[in-house]
């Protein structure tokens, strides 16, 4: 394609969450990274707020990842993951269950977040019939969740454009109700003080449906693409004491908080409150070759090692379930994320880029920002009849003047790579303030 593509060659892609007819009037093509930057197929540098799509946590470009997926693709393309095994899935599951909390020391890999999410909801399920709750069936999301795309994700995910077009979910599934409140909350650095009995929803949900019925909650520990939606303080505590006492797990999706987003490896061990199962993705293999893993407590995995030994515990699995490249992606990625303590990075950081993104407060138009860990979100007032229409206006203004950021709804996001500069951080948000003056 030329550096100027012209509208015949961009028919053949239909573009995944996108205005395609949009798009197409108006290309945004990226050619090349390094670092903390894209460059555009016409050449333009623009700094990457927004880690790829929250997963690019080591930055660009790293040799290191180039190297070892060379390696392995020369040396064994692809290994069955169905009765067989290769050394480097061993491998990366014990460095990873090093870096998770407690016992959580047993994973299942996947190729998505979305997939993830399908395997721990049906492990949940599946779980509970093998401890002989069999009635515990009924799955609990929340509002504003985002899970993937799966049918499983979306049934439990709480974004309606992401929902009503699909027909029937899952049945049995309910929500508990969201936390993103400005009237109490707007413009909190860090934790919301106000908000932790919202947990309490979740004693409604058992009242109406009983706890026998009731197989696991899935969370965000921070909802990343609703628009930055964070627990208020004490609010995930509350939710876990309320699933120990009836008997329901508790399933964290890590698939943006997982691999250093809030200074720690995980939300789970940010917040320290300890989930049961674990999905994540993203971060994993720096977004480099697509692959999720899904971790789970000793006494889930224990559960199914039960029966005779020539059993199959899980009917579940998929083609490229712990594929040989992913895996060395993976595990080069987390040598760096050791090497250059990159999970923890986003905590020295943290104070530096909330005193930034709280800079953008009073600003036309915005009417809160949040922020936690390398996160924050700014939301924008919408125009009257017109939801989305000023951050996307936004958006496409920060891409001409060469930073990336996301947008959702009227809610604009940025998740930098945890490698950022502090002077990044400054030119970052310092060219989104003029951006959305310039957009007023
Ligand atoms: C919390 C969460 N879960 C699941 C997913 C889905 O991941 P994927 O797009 O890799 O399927 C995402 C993606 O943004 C996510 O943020």
């Amino acid at each position: 394609m030329s550096a100027q593509p012209n509208r015949a060659d961009l028919e053949a892609l239909w573009l995944p969450f996108t205005a395609n007819r949009q798009f197409k009037a108006n290309p945004r093509l990226l050619a090349k990274a390094e670092g903390m930057h894209y460059w555009t197929h016409d050449g333009r540098k623009i700094l990457d707020g927004v880690a790829g799509l929250w997963c690019v946590n080591a930055g660009h470009g790293r040799q290191e990842i180039v190297e070892a997926v060379s390696r392995q693709i020369a040396t064994m393309e692809y290994a069955p993951p169905f009765q067989m095994g290769h050394p480097l899935a061993f491998e990366l599951a014990n460095r990873l269950v090093e870096l998770t909390p407690g016992d959580l020391d047993h994973v299942f890999f996947t190729n998505s977040g979305s997939e993830s999410v399908d395997t721990a909801l049906k492990i949940a399920i599946a779980y509970q019939r093998l401890r002989g709750e069999g009635t515990r069936q009924r799955l609990i999301g929340r509002e504003k969740g985002y899970h993937g795309v799966g049918f499983g994700g979306i049934s439990v995910g709480g974004m309606v454009n992401n929902r009503k077009f699909f027909g029937s979910m899952l049945p049995g599934v309910d929500h508990l109700r969201h936390t993103l409140d400005l009237e109490h909350n707007a413009f909190t650095r860090g934790l919301p003080e106000w908000g932790a009995h919202l947990a309490d929803d979740l004693e409604r949900l058992v009242a109406l449906h009983d706890a026998s019925t009731i197989a696991a909650v899935i969370v965000e520990p921070v909802a990343g693409s609703a628009g930055v939606v964070l627990p208020p303080k004490g609010y995930l505590q509350k939710l876990r004491a309320i699933c120990d006492k009836y008997g329901i797990l508790l399933i964290f999706d890590e698939v943006i908080t997982g691999f250093g987003r809030l200074g720690a490896p995980f939300g789970a061990q940010y917040f320290d409150v300890m989930p049961d199962i674990v999905t994540t993705a993203k971060g994993l293999t720096n977004g480099a070759i697509p692959m999720g893993a899904v971790f789970v407590r000793k006494h889930i995995y224990e559960a199914f090692m039960q029966g005779p030994e020539n059993a199959i515990e899980l009917f579940h699995g998929y083609t490229y379930s712990a594929h040989p490249v992913a895996c060395a992606a993976a595990l080069a990625t987390q040598e760096i994320y050791r090497r250059d303590a990159l999970l923890t990075r986003g905590a020295q950081l943290a104070k530096q880029w909330e005193d930034a993104v709280h800079s953008l407060r009073g600003l036309p138009n915005v009417i809160d920002i949040r922020n936690l860990g390398l996160v924050a979100g700014i939301e924008l007032q919408s125009r009257t009849g017109a939801p989305g229409a000023r951050a996307y206006d936004v958006f496409l203004k920060a891409y001409e003047k060469g930073i990336l950021i996301r947008f959702t709804g009227d809610i604009l996001a940025l998740s930098p790579p945890l490698i950022i500069e502090p002077k990044q951080i400054d030119e970052l948000v310092g060219t989104l303030a003029e951006v959305i003056r310039a957009t007023a």
